[in-house]
């Protein structure tokens, strides 16, 4: 089972395939902002994937619509409620960023 450690914090946490990487940091116990639910609408749960991108699923339209929207955003950044957690570890990094959408 994946292997996820969260930074600034360091915490890990052992999780299922198919886990969304929102739930994922909650149940470590770190803190993420969920403002539209979940539903890929906000950039409230934005991350930076630092390590294992390829175990995350592939971004789909409306992720990759929202995060044209992020000023700076990168190849690493991905919306924690849309990403899904495969079968190798990652780390990301909490930015604890948010424009408020
Ligand atoms: S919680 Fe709004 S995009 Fe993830």
């Amino acid at each position: 089972m994946p292997v996820v450690t969260i930074k600034p914090s360091n915490k890990t946490i052992t999780v299922t395939s198919g886990s969304r990487l929102v739930d994922a940091i909650l149940a470590a116990g770190d803190t993420i902002a969920e403002k539209c639910g979940g539903k890929g609408e906000c950039d409230s749960c934005h991350v930076f994937v630092q390590e294992g991108r390829k175990s995350l699923s592939k971004l789909q339209r409306k992720e990759n619509e929202q995060l044209d929207q992020i000023v700076g955003i990168g190849s690493k950044s991905r919306l924690a409620c849309q990403a899904i957690i495969g079968e190798e570890d990652i780390t990301v990094e909490l930015l604890g960023f948010s424009s408020g959408r």
